[in-house]
């Protein structure tokens, strides 16, 4: 049997590398111009890190074994646990607000399907130590900036924006009390895919609600737009949330990125450590999964660290932003580039040609020559193919 990558695992040719190259390229250089430094950690963490705080779905997924020396480990799936280990370590000598990226590979064991594979790279911004709303805009900023610099607008892109602060003080206003607000966030979350009937039903059924508070949680979705966000806000509480909402729209206005905008209390996030803001960015016409998703999550560096920092950040992969650039014909081109190609009429001039493509590459320019000589029409042809956009020819 000859071997092939694993399911949900990809080959990158270069007409690949290419691409993942370019998205990368952009990426940093987004993160460049907002001011954020790049780190890494490793790809293989304890699992404790993952099981702590990440919630079930991403439990589910991971690749976790028991290691030589008896350790309970597993691969990455998220970057986030590992960044609030990182900067809680060092926390004390770091100037905050702490701007960092990274671009890690992460590994989740999921049904392979369109934008969905095993592995995917992510590009992640976080700023950790600002608790102030003016963080959240910044880093929505960015995102759409990201987007925006490979080339797409309002019209293909959309962030969905919702507050787990709003949303919880109208649960809680609803009825719902917090040991269960966890399991309501995790069905609310299903809304859009399986519906209000079935959510509805498992309401009662897995949250035990009674029927009068599932109704209650359910009134502000029928219209989960700002009007209807104003309209159900009854307490100070969900006011003051609401009010929050409201600041990082008139930011976001301020910095040109409003069109890209729409409210959207039905954005849930499955991660279970998010606390406030939250957002997603999808394709307007709806026809793939997110592109990208973030938001606040104040405790998650008080219950992984030794310090209580508030945070925030994002998670943009590859694998749906290169299907949505495809659709969109804005992938780059991968044709091949040379500076140079250099003939050789006759092998009497090798000698020549080996010390002019030593020079030219010592030069910095990118020159290639045929390795095993051969008539003039073959090497033309192999410096079209190359992509070289002048020849030199000796002899
Ligand atoms: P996430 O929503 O799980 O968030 O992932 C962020 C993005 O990564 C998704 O919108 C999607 O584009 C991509 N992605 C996730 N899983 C897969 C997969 N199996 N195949 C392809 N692409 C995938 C997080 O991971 C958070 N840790 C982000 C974050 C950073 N929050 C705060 N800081």
């Amino acid at each position: 049997m000859p071997f092939s990558a694993l399911p949900g695992f990809r080959d990158f040719y270069p007409d690949d590398m290419a691409v993942r190259n370019h998205i990368f390229a952009v990426w940093r250089d987004v993160a460049r111009r907002y001011g954020f430094e790049e780190v890494d950690g490793p790809p293989l963490e304890s699992l404790d890190l993952f099981v702590a705080k990440s919630g079930p779905e991403i439990v589910q997924q991971l690749y976790a074994f028991t290691d030589k020396g008896d350790r309970q480990v597993a691969l990455r799936a998220e970057m986030t646990p590992t960044l609030a280990r990182m900067a809680g370590a060092r926390a004390g000598g770091l100037r905050k607000p702490i701007k960092w990226f990274s671009v890690p590979q992460l590994f989740r064991y999921e049904r392979a399907q369109r934008g969905r594979l095993r592995e995917h790279f992510q590009l992640n911004m976080d700023i950790i130590g600002e608790p102030g709303i003016g963080a959240d805009a910044e880093l929505l900023a960015a995102a759409l900036d990201v987007v925006r610099s490979f080339g797409l607008g309002p019209r293909d892109v959309i962030a969905r924006v919702s507050s787990r602060g709003l949303l919880a003080a109208l649960l809680t206003g609803a009825g719902v009390d917090d040991e269960r607000l966890p399991l309501v966030y995790n069905l609310i979350d299903k809304l859009e895919r399986e519906g209000a009937g079935k959510v509805a039903d498992r309401l009662r059924s897995d949250a035990q609600l009674d029927p009068k508070v599932v109704d209650a949680v359910l009134e502000p979705f029928a219209q989960p737009d700002l009007e209807g966000a104003r309209a159900a806000v009854r307490t100070d509480e969900a006011g003051a949330e609401l009010q929050a909402v409201e600041d990082l729209f008139a930011r976001l206005r301020a910095m040109g990125m409003d069109e890209f905008l729409r409210f959207d209390l039905s954005i849930v996030r499955g991660l279970a450590y998010y606390t406030g803001i939250v957002w997603e960015l999808f394709d307007v016409a709806g026809e793939l999964r997110a592109v990208a998703g973030g938001g606040r999550y104040d405790r998650l560096l008080a219950h992984l660290t030794d310090v209580d920092l508030p945070a925030l950040g994002f998670g943009m992969g590859d694998v749906v932003l290169r299907e949505l650039l495809s659709d969109k014909g804005l992938l780059p081109s991968t044709d091949r580039t040379m500076d140079f190609f250099v003939v050789a009429v006759s092998e009497d001039q090798r000698e020549a040609v080996l010390s002019l493509v030593s020079r030219l590459r010592g030069s910095g320019r990118s020159v290639d020559y045929s390795l095993s000589g051969g008539g003039v029409g073959k090497q033309f042809k192999a410096a079209s193919a190359a992509g070289a956009t002048r020849v030199v020819v000796i002899g």
